[in-house]
């Protein structure tokens, strides 16, 4: 049975970070048609999306933040939970809106809802004139061309190679100092509550060069930070062996290039490039990515270090690859090698399948334990075609569920206003991404450990780094002023 119960929303914080929605920006240089674009769901879609603009900007299109002015309009989505397809589904009868007063109006739905399903999403939204899966990108002109004469295209082939290494995204409403890197596509973990092994496709690493370059360019137009991207970075690895046998035979090179080795690359661009990571992996994250991030001021003192479930037996149902020991012996190793300013964010499901009380206890805990800077909270939602769908019942009450989240969360609350607290009287050093939301004449950054500061603008600018002496805080915000 599909859960189709809506997330709660008595957070808005964890409300407004995992339900955010990007659009298009606008990006004008006189071509005829005009595409917009909706990102739902992770980062790695927002990336996508900018990979997606970079394509057919090559093949004729502008893009539009103007859904009004759009040609062309692309959905690229999400299958995470149930909700998050739901929201695509009201999104496009929305569209149909638009569709009936232009009907030559182009209507594709990218991403994972896409992939996870295919020819079907034709059947069931009539409005769709296009599908294509996250490998399908490159195709997309030929998709677009198909519709153009007529016809309904899809493409949602999976590919164990695709990258996407040679093309450089159109940056889509950047700040114009920090920016995502992709460097790593697909996840071969199968956690058996989750889709994402299922709509994205075998797990593949990302040539290093082209990571490398694409750092170096993005500092060179004057961004001063850099994320990279991946569902698992700490399984990431590229050898010359695996990835381009031919370069191997000519230069005999057999090198091969981890996680921590990458890090360091990246690091290496420039000590005012700042870098951070997301996903990290319990189970796979080494000792030598912690001793590499001590190494270099510029990696950011964050990882976010999803621990799903604080009891053995439900991260086992969850095929996650490690207990609730292994995962405190690694969040112990953190504050070893990188001291308790680190901040370590989760990511919580509350009641999988057969959870009960004492387990549900057990990561009330663990959340204790740790004590997260952040994290992001949801209750479990049955994903067809999972492995958890196939195996179990999921048993647990909607109010039973919802009730435990709301625990969860005010746990987090609490933790959270405890972790930003203990800054006041602090002093950081604060990369600053633009002004501050509330007030034009406050700005706005965030510290190493990945906490928004406020602060008055003096005669600053975005881009620039200042050390901030924490004075105040919310449970989500440091306030302070600008000293030497
Ligand atoms: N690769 C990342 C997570 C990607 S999905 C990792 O391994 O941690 C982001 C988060 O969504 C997950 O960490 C999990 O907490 C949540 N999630 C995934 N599938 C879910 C489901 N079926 N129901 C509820 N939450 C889910
Ligand atoms: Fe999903 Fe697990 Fe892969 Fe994360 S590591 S994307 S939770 S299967
Ligand atoms: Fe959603 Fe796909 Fe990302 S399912 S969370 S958009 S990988």
């Amino acid at each position: 049975m599909e859960n189709l119960i809506p997330d709660l929303d008595i957070l808005d914080r964890n409300k407004e970070l995992t339900e955010e929605v990007k659009t298009t920006g606008d990006y004008n240089s006189g071509k005829k048609r005009k595409l917009y674009i909706e990102s739902y769901g992770c980062q790695m879609n927002f990336s996508d999306s900018e990979i997606v603009a970079s394509i057919l900007h090559n093949e004729g299109f502008d893009t539009t933040s103007d859904i009004a002015q759009a040609d062309l309009v692309f959905l690229n989505t999400c299958s995470i939970r149930e909700k998050a397809e739901q929201t695509v589904r009201y999104r496009l009868n929305h569209i149909n809106g638009f569709k009936k007063k232009k009907p030559e109006l182009m209507v594709g739905v990218l991403g994972c809802m896409a992939e996870r399903l295919k020819t079907k999403l034709l059947e069931e939204e009539k409005i769709v004139d296009l599908v294509a899966g996250p490998d399908a990108y490159r195709d997309l002109p030929q998709l677009i061309a198909q519709v153009d004469e007529g016809a309904k295209a899809v493409n949602t082939f999976l590919s164990r190679e695709e990258t996407y290494a040679d093309i450089s995204p159109v940056r889509l409403n950047s700040n114009g100092v920090t920016a995502f890197i992709s460097i790593m596509r697909g996840c071969d973990n199968m956690c058996s509550f989750c889709v994402v092994p299922f709509t994205r496709g075998r797990e593949r690493s990302r040539d290093p060069h082209s990571i490398l370059a694409e750092a170096k360019d993005l500092f060179d137009r004057g961004f001063r930070e850099v994320t990279l991207l991946g569902q698992n970075v700490d399984s990431y690895k590229w050898s010359e062996e695996e990835n381009n046998k031919a370069r191997l035979e000519k230069k005999g090179v057999d090198q091969v290039v981890n996680f921590a080795n990458l890090l360091e690359m990246v690091a290496q661009v420039n000590p005012d490039l700042r870098v951070r990571f997301s996903t990290s992996h319990p189970k796979d994250i080494t000792d030598e990515v912690l001793h590499t991030m001590a190494k270099y001021e510029n990696i950011c003192k964050n990882i976010h270090l999803p621990v799903q479930s604080g009891s053995s037996r439900i991260l086992e149902l969850m095929n996650r690859g490690y207990t609730r020991e292994w995962y405190l012996e690694r969040a112990k190793s953190i504050r070893t090698i990188l001291g308790d300013d680190c901040g370590i964010t989760s990511d919580m499901i509350a009641g999988f399948c057969t959870e009960t009380e004492e387990e549900h206890k057990e990561t009330l805990a663990v959340m204790d334990e740790v004590q997260y800077d952040y994290s992001f909270m949801f209750f479990y939602s049955e994903r067809p075609g999972t492995l958890a769908a196939k195996k179990f019942t999921d048993d647990i009450p909607v109010d039973v569920k919802k009730r435990r989240l709301e625990e969860i969360i005010a746990k987090q609350s609490e933790t959270s206003l405890a972790r930003y607290t203990k800054d006041i009287g602090k002093k950081y050093k604060v990369l600053i991404e633009g002004t501050s939301r509330r007030s034009d004449d406050f700005l706005q950054g965030r510290t190493s450990s990945n906490k928004v500061v406020i602060f008055a603008k003096e005669n600053k600018k975005k881009g620039e780094y200042v050390n901030v002496l924490v004075e105040s805080c919310t449970q989500g915000t440091l306030l302070g002023k600008i000293v030497d």
